[in-house]
């Protein structure tokens, strides 16, 4: 997978903007708030996921703009492809992100899901070990969002049943025909539940060795990291997932909301066997985050037969040389787009340089 060209108009700050990345190393710097990480997120929403900045698509248009448009060029199985995404503003004519994809249109940007592949590594992300589950799990969706569109359709209709279910238990006893309807739901939340779990099962097992290896490469063999799915039922299965709600099912009409399915499960991250959460320095856990997510990209690879662009937004200050010179080596294997205040760090580095500086980029230093 590479990024060959990118153009864009009215994203965020940019107003005009053209990138032409190297096959290897791109480097985009320049002072605080002048729109690197703008220009990392319009790589990253060629991939047809949300913004990884976690905003609405309406923030993503120029302030004043009714458009946005992100167009990249990007070579893949030996073809070159182009994806044009544009994002409407609410009152206009095509409001929300679409995208074509050489020309034809997919309708909405989700359905890119499986053409350009990407992986973001960004500051935030040391919330993967220390936080709370649902960043581990938004870490499992995302990658598995990329690789298979029919997760994305399982994980959109799976979490609009865990809404309607919920809106059911809520109001349960006044509801006509609620212990059927709840049956209704709890058959079609297995289903899709099923699905959504055995994929984050098989990808798991595939992440987490290259975790592990990874982290050995880190630390130097210090210790030991494992990775492991906590599957909310016996078994990654609908079937194992239905016996798991007929069992809780008492319990979730006393509570008044769904108590079990993926939308509740987690990872578990362990340090010598120590859960890494509580027991990881700043430092390990660093390691950790680091390991996963350079594993993410080497399983997403394996899965869909290509490397992912590596797109690092301001993450090299925060590690210390050892570190910094383990993800520089890595990096170097694959495309990778990074942005930095600090170009020190990348005179190790033969990358190519691109300045950002007041919404525009260019090869050249501005004057
Ligand atoms: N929709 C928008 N329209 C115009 N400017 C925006 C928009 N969204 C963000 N910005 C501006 O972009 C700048 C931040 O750019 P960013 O890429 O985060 O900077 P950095 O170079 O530090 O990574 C801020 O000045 C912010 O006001
Ligand atoms: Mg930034």
């Amino acid at each position: 997978m590479r990024l060959a060209h990118l153009e864009l108009t009215d994203h965020r700050n940019l107003a005009h903007a053209v990138l032409d990345p190297d096959p290897h190393l791109t480097v985009l710097c320049g002072p605080n708030g002048q729109g690197k990480t703008n220009l990392l997120e319009a790589v990253w929403l060629l991939t047809g996921g949300k913004s990884f900045r976690g905003s609405r698509d309406a923030e993503l248009i120029r302030r004043g703009c009714a458009f946005s448009v992100v167009e990249g060029v990007f070579e893949s199985g030996g073809s070159e492809k182009t994806i044009r995404l544009t994002v409407g503003s609410k009152g206009s004519q095509r409001p929300g992100r679409t995208a074509k994809l050489n020309g034809a249109d997919q309708g909405r940007a989700a359905a890119l899901a499986g053409n350009f592949q990407a992986v973001v590594f960004e500051p935030d992300l040391l919330a993967l070990v220390k936080g709370g589950p649902e960043g581990r799990r938004r870490f499992l969706d995302a990658a598995l969002c990329q690789i298979y569109r029919p997760y994305l359709v399982a994980l959109r209709r799976y979490m609009r049943l865990v809404a309607q279910k919920n809106a059911l238990l809520k109001s349960y006893d006044i509801t006509p025909n609620a212990g059927l309807l709840l049956d209704a739901y709890n058959e079609q939340l297995a289903g899709y539940g099923g699905q959504i779990m055995a994929h984050r099962q098989r990808f798991t097992d595939a992440l987490a060795p290259a975790a592990a290896a990874n982290y050995g490469e880190i630390s130097h063999g210090a210790e030991a990291f494992t990775l492991r799915y906590l599957c909310c039922a016996e078994a990654p299965t609908g079937q194992a997932l239905a016996e798991k709600l007929a069992a809780v099912r008492g319990s979730e009409l006393r509570a008044g909301f769904c108590l079990a399915g993926p939308h509740r499960e987690d990872l578990d991250l362990q340090l010598d066997g120590q859960p890494a959460r509580v027991y990881g320095s700043q430092g390990q856990q660093r390691s950790c985050v680091l390991a996963m997510k350079l594993a993410e990209a080497t399983v997403a690879g394996e899965l869909f037969g290509e490397h992912p662009v590596l797109l690092l937004d301001d993450v090299l200050s925060e590690l210390d040389d050892d570190r910094q010179t383990y993800l520089l080596t890595r990096m170097g294997e694959h495309q990778t787009i990074v942005t930095t205040c600090d170009t020190a760090a990348f005179a190790r580095t033969n990358g190519k340089i691109v300045y950002v500086k007041g919404g525009q980029a260019s090869e050249t230093p501005f004057a």
